[in-house]
């Protein structure tokens, strides 16, 4: 197994319009290029949340996480989102598998902060399930719900939910991938006048962070794009929603944001 591994978080936000990227992913491996997919579906937890008449609270761009949450957001990620995902990239000749954290222990987490609920931190990413995956010439697509493995049975749920920008990263580190590309819904990171930034590194990430400039789900991936350029060298933001993104991506690098160490 080489380690030209592509790290690849889509983002909730363009599922749907994923068409492309599907078609892309199965391209890529028609190349032999080695790909890991890990997903969100925020906006899809709180439709379902809605369905349940269940509220959907934030804090700092952070979503907390209930009981009732920590049930959806398992059902819909693991199970909704992710299959949907598999079977579209089956159907359309690729050889994929759908996974979550909990599979394999693939994802191990503690609780983040209390004040999140059910929110964990990755602890350990298995990368040997990962590797066994891609060598039997799966592409890995993986929901970020994980193992708590600090509750003991009978003390709580032994699932967390995990932020999928944060496992991207934690996973793209583990890997020591190549590549960290994360497909969302805009064209780049933007600066106070909405104009796309083309690099960002740590200082000047932070320093959108503090001025206000940067919010919500953006945090999380520039945070994690930061942690997993540590190892992959640079980490890639870009607008999921053009065609053929991610093939363009891994042929050219244009557009969107790069994030150095
Ligand atoms: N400075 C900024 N530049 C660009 N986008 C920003 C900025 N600050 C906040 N954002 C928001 O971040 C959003 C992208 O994060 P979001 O969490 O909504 O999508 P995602 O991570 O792709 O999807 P999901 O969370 O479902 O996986 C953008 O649509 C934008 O509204
Ligand atoms: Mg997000």
């Amino acid at each position: 197994m080489n380690n030209h591994i592509i790290v690849i978080k889509i983002g909730g936000s363009t599922l749907g319009q994923h068409d492309t990227t599907m078609q892309d992913l199965v391209e890529l491996q028609k190349q032999g290029i080695p790909a890991v997919v890990i997903h969100g579906g925020g906006k899809t937890i709180t439709e379902w949340l809605g369905k349940l008449s269940s509220d959907t609270k934030f804090v700092h761009g952070e979503r907390v996480t209930d009981r009732t949450g920590l049930e959806v957001a398992t059902a819909v990620l693991a199970g909704v989102v992710n299959k949907d995902l598999v079977a579209n990239l089956n159907f359309i000749g690729g050889k994929a598998i759908g996974i979550s954290g909990v599979d394999g222990c693939l994802l191990t987490a503690k609780v983040k902060n209390p004040d999140l609920g059910f929110v964990g931190n990755i602890e350990k990413v298995n990368i040997e399930l990962l590797k066994t995956l891609m060598e039997a010439g799966y592409i890995p697509v993986i929901s970020s719900v994980s193992y708590n493995s600090a509750v003991k049975p009978g003390n709580g749920p032994l699932l967390l939910n995990v932020n999928a920008d944060v496992a991207a990263g934690e996973i793209a580190a583990a890997l020591k991938a190549e590549k960290l590309v994360f497909l969302t819904d805009i064209a780049g990171v933007c600066d106070k006048d909405g104009r796309v930034l083309a690099t960002l590194d740590v200082q000047a990430a932070e320093a959108l962070i503090a001025s206000g400039v940067v919010t919500s789900g953006m945090i999380p991936k520039i945070r994690s794009g930061i942690r997993a350029s540590q190892v992959t060298g640079k980490a890639r933001i870009i607008d999921g929603r053009r065609p053929h993104a991610l093939l363009n991506e891994i042929q050219s690098s244009q557009g969107g944001t790069t994030i150095y160490k």
